[in-house]
């Protein structure tokens, strides 16, 4: 790989279909050198606090993620370089000791729902994507999710929705919607708006 990677950002607060945007693009670049990275992953080490300090923890606050982790192995990656990506235990509220060993990729899609808060992170996308999903649809996909595949009750889900997620996405990630050059309604639902963003990608694949 001679030339720098195409990065593309994919924000939006909890719910919103961050996920099932960058699976569109990856499907549609399958067969290309593609890789998703995600901010999730970069949540601050906690595996010295007990269980219950990491319950405490208020995981929508900017401060909540190692963002100079997640900026240097960005770079890296951007250079051409390779990582040694952290693995996040969402049931456990913590980092694993394991790592995940990445290599650079033609098109980087970097997915979170603050990484166009910090300016030198967005500093690095060619394209910036904000997915602007309702409150409520969120939330439901929230409650499913989180009890699906995150190991949560039903009480747990709407309780941290009420007391923090909610608030700290309207103080925090709502106004990070100024930053993007893309804003897509309902996610991956939106066909109009992953072809427009393929093709875009394509293009500036080939000007490579
Ligand atoms: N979170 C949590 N417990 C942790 C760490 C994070 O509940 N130990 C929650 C935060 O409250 C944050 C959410 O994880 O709101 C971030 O993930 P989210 O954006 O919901 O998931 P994605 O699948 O990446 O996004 P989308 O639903 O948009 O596809």
């Amino acid at each position: 790989m001679g030339t720098k990677p195409v990065v593309i950002g994919v924000s939006g607060g909890s719910g919103s279909g961050k996920s099932s945007v960058s699976s569109r693009i990856l499907e549609t670049f399958e067969g290309l050198s593609v890789m998703l990275l995600q901010q999730d992953y970069y949540y601050k080490n906690q595996s010295d606090l007990p269980l219950e300090e990491r319950l405490k923890t208020n995981y929508d606050h900017p401060l909540a993620f190692d963002n100079d982790l997640f900026y240097n192995h960005l770079v890296t990656l951007i250079e051409g370089g390779s990582i040694e990506k952290p693995i996040y235990d969402f049931t456990n509220h913590t980092r694993s000791n394991e790592t995940e060993y990445e290599v650079s990729r033609d098109v980087i899609i970097v997915e979170g729902i603050l990484i166009l808060d910090d300016k030198r992170i967005r500093d690095l996308m060619d394209i910036k994507v904000y997915v602007d999903t309702d409150d409520d649809i969120r939330l439901a996909r929230r409650i499913l999710r989180d009890i699906n595949e995150r190991g949560r009750t039903v009480e747990s889900v709407i309780k941290q929705y009420v007391e923090v997620v909610k608030p700290m996405f309207h103080q925090f990630i709502e106004p990070t919607k100024r930053y993007a050059d893309i804003i897509v309604p309902e996610g991956g639902y939106n066909q109009v708006a992953i072809d427009l963003l393929t093709t875009k990608i394509g293009t500036i694949l080939n000007q490579k």
